[in-house]
């Protein structure tokens, strides 16, 4: 009796568990699912076929990500041609671009259009392990010793007068010249070179302006800088003797890189020709040089010397060839980048009142501190300007779109917590032109406002790392930020002190057509010679 009432009680009991079972397997099946429609490939740009995406991007590829951004959020992929790119918009999802290994994400595939340029062997045309030495030796040439030594001579070099070097030229005792292999050089011209006071100036780079007048401050500032940089990077016997040829040459270098050159870098038209002629040239010039130097035991403050002393791990020393392509890396990474930046910020400093009385009272309290002298370290105590500096480098980052190759599937997690998958294979990128200005991290952030960055409001750092990416960051940011900074701020600090200027031109507009890019037109200012007094 007692054993039928059991199974009467329990009876039910297979069958619960069965439902509670497949209650449990269906809910298992449903989160499992939501978790797939969460974890998906990113949306995709709406194009037509084949070329739809490429008309998308060529006519102006930061107005699509504006357009998509609005459209499918932080995440989404461009199919161009038989290529799909995906774009990582905002710190939270741009992380794991900077972040990731090189066996994850990696740039040689994708700058793979600069080895025409730059030469073989050296920096995209190499491996991971050998271009991380490469980079190495661009570390040890931008340490903070080496830049001390830069701004001497860029100061050198935006003050010291050529009529200055002419007299000491003519003055020279011929008796008196430097002979090795490949120049010859006056000793007082390298007195006054290599000194360190500036003392000795009489009139600087900007004597050629006169008393007052109107000058195109792009183009001033693309030339000084040439100057600036062929000095501390290329070194003394391209400034002082070769200058003219480098500089043609440099020219056809950089006229060789086109939009097309990105897709076809070997496409045999006249650009490249020319390109390649003068990439062999450059060789020769160098491959001289080098020799010169090292027959004749001279070592010189400059990047070229940091170069041709560099040694890989194994021992071995760079080669001629190593030292030519790393030099010119180097002014490509940071001929354009500076000299757009230099324009800019003068640009904003001439249309605001408020920020330029701001950088000029800054003058004069380093003046008052310090005298005229200018070095490294005054130039580090310049806040004001460089924020004037980096706030012009938010808005206008030269590099609009920083690229890489994906090895492996990965996944990134939106802000608003979606998931997408990035499958291996796609060309991920970022945008520092769009990131830059995004208003959940600046406020007001089309506007010019260099305060945004004092202490207290450091707007790009309350959004955590990766929210200011004029420089990239991670693993591959900029080797060559401090030395930018200090020669545009050598620059317009010398500009600050001796000049005052009005900007004649209309603001100038963003040329989206360069590789880098930079200001469209001319950017012509009224200028009148002063000296900024110290009350
Ligand atoms: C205002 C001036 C400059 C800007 C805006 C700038 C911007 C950048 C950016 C965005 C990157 C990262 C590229 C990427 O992630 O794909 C980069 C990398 C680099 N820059 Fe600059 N740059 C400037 C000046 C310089 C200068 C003056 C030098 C050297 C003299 C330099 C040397 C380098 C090097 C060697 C790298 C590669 C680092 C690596 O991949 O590990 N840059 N730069």
């Amino acid at each position: 009796m007692a054993a039928m009432d059991l199974w009467e009680r329990n009876k039910y009991l297979p069958a619960g568990i069965l439902l509670l079972a497949t209650v449990v397997f269906l809910k298992l099946v449903w989160g499992l699912a939501a978790l797939r429609s969460r974890r998906r490939l990113p949306p995709a740009v709406k194009a037509f076929p084949l070329v739809g995406g490429l008309i998308r991007f060529m006519k102006g590829p930061i107005m699509m990500v504006r357009e998509e951004y609005a459209k499918l959020g932080s995440v989404f992929t461009l199919n161009l041609l038989n290529r799909r790119i995906t774009f990582f918009i905002g710190p939270e999802v741009s992380s794991h671009f900077f972040k990731a290994p090189e066996s994850d994400l990696s740039q040689q595939e994708v700058y793979q259009f600069n080895v025409p340029t730059f030469g073989r062997g050296v920096v995209f045309d190499v491996d991971y392990c050998v271009r991380q030495e490469q980079f190495r030796f661009f570390t040890e040439a931008l340490r903070v010793n080496k830049l001390r030594s830069y701004v001497d001579q860029m100061i050198l070099e935006a003050e010291v007068s050529e009529c200055m070097l002419l007299n000491a030229y003519l003055q020279v005792d011929h008796h008196q010249l430097v002979d090795c292999c490949f120049i010859s050089i006056p000793l007082v011209l390298l007195d006054i070179l290599n000194s360190n006071t500036i003392n000795y100036i009489l009139q600087d780079y900007f004597s050629k302006w006169g008393e007052s007048g109107t000058v195109d401050l792009k183009y001033e500032l693309e030339h000084l800088i040439i100057l600036t940089a062929s000095r501390c990077l290329l070194g003394r016997e391209v400034r002082d003797k070769l200058f003219d040829d480098v500089s043609a040459l440099f020219h056809d270098l950089d006229n060789g890189m086109r939009p097309i050159s990105v897709i076809f870098p070997y496409l045999p038209i006249p650009a490249h020709r020319r390109r390649d002629r003068a990439r062999l040239r450059i060789a020769e010039i160098f491959a001289s040089i080098i020799k010169s130097r090292k027959c004749s035991g001279s070592s010189e403050d400059d990047m070229l010397q940091c170069f041709i002393d560099s040694k890989y791990k194994n021992g071995r020393s760079t080669t001629e060839s190593e030292i030519t392509g790393l030099l010119i890396a180097a002014l490509f990474a940071g001929q354009h980048t500076s000299s757009i930046t230099s324009t800019w910020t003068g640009a904003y400093l001439l249309k605001y009142n408020e920020y330029l009385s701001a950088a000029i009272d800054e003058q004069k309290k380093l003046m008052k501190k310090h005298g005229e002298v200018l070095d490294h370290d005054i130039l580090s105590e310049m806040e004001v300007l460089y924020r004037c500096i980096k706030e012009a480098l938010r808005l206008h980052p030269p590099l609009i779109i920083l690229l890489r190759q994906s090895h492996s599937d990965f996944t990134v997690k939106t802000r608003d917590g979606a998931e997408y998958e990035i499958p291996k294979g796609h060309i991920v990128a970022t945008s520092p032109a769009f990131a830059n200005r995004l208003p959940y991290i600046y406020k007001d952030p089309d506007s010019y406002d260099p305060g945004r960055f004092a202490p207290g409001r450091e707007e790009d750092k309350a959004a955590g790392p990766f929210s200011y990416i004029s420089f990239g960051g991670g693993r591959h940011g900029c080797l060559g930020e401090p030395f930018a900074y200090l020669q545009i701020k050598a620059i317009w600090s010398h500009l600050l002190r001796n000049f005052e200027f009005e900007l004649v031109s209309p603001f100038p507009e963003i040329d989206w057509n360069a590789m880098v890019v930079g200001v469209k037109g001319q950017v012509m200012v009224r200028y009148k010679r002063r000296k900024l007094l110290v009350e």
